[in-house]
């Protein structure tokens, strides 16, 4: 499937027993896209993303996900009793999955943690031992929910720089939920609005990388989306 999208999505419909979450949405990534995804509290981003993780059944609707995908979540889900380099390799069977986690660490500037305990790492660096444990499997298309919410701002930028830099270098195909109207428009491909179970905007972000957030064209999408996401301004400043 080499030139075919790695996710397609046709007419997913999900109902719990309060409402529909998804109303027969459509959604195709392409190789190597990298996609974000806003939406308020409660309009089902997470629904969508265990969809698309295989881990919440399709009763209605048609979904196709490359079998190289893997999530990482806001929390890191690491294995306390393991180390860290153990935690990376989890699931790798070939022989050499020890050198692959310490690569896979490098590249999260974390070789120098390989053999501590999680419980001893601030909460930047386990959520970097989680995007090193989804890099050794060098994924086609990564899930991202929120990977950054729990994060104080200064991490949380240097942890969006660090995705912005493996996509480019591995060039996966990315997923990203976030309620960050600006972490979407500096790292993505294009941008989905998540509204009433439906993609109400899907907005190409046509801006050189690295990104100015200063800049005119940036500043006029981030009020595209504010008002597709029905943020006033008072709002946005309180938040
Ligand atoms: N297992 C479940 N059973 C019943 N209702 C559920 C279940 N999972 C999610 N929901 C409901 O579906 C809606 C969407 O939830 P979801 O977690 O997908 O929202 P979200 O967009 O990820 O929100 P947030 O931004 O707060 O993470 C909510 O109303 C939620 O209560
Ligand atoms: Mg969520």
């Amino acid at each position: 499937m080499n030139d075919s999208p790695v996710l397609r999505v046709r007419n997913l419909t999900r109902r719990f027993a309060a409402g529909v979450v998804l109303k027969s949405l459509d959604l195709t990534i392409e190789r190597g896209e990298f996609v974000a995804l806003l939406g308020r509290s409660g309009s089902g981003k997470t629904t969508l993303l265990r969809t698309l993780a295989g881990l919440d059944e399709v009763s209605e609707g048609d979904v196709q996900v490359s079998p190289e995908s893997t999530v990482v979540y806001q929390e890191p889900r690491l294995f306390p009793w393991k180390r860290v380099w153990h935690n990376v390799a989890l699931g790798v069977r070939t022989p050499d999955a020890r050198r692959r986690a310490e690569a896979a660490l490098g590249e999260v500037e974390l070789a120098h943690r390989l053999n501590a305990w999680p419980l001893t790492l601030s909460g930047g660096e386990a959520q970097r031992v989680a995007l090193a444990r989804a890099l050794i499997r060098e994924p086609e298309l990564l899930l991202l929910d929120e990977p950054f919410a729990s994060l104080d701002a200064l991490t949380r930028t240097r942890m969006q720089g660090l995705v912005g830099d493996l996509w480019a270098r591995h060039r996966p195909a990315v997923l990203l939920v976030t309620h960050d109207i600006d972490e979407a428009l500096l790292l993505a491909d294009r941008v989905l609005v998540l509204s009433e179970g439906r993609l109400e905007a899907d907005l190409r972000v046509d801006l050189p990388r690295p990104r100015d957030d200063g800049e005119t064209r940036f500043v006029h999408l981030r009020r595209t989306l504010r008002t597709a996401l029905g943020v006033t301004d008072k709002q946005a400043i309180a938040a």
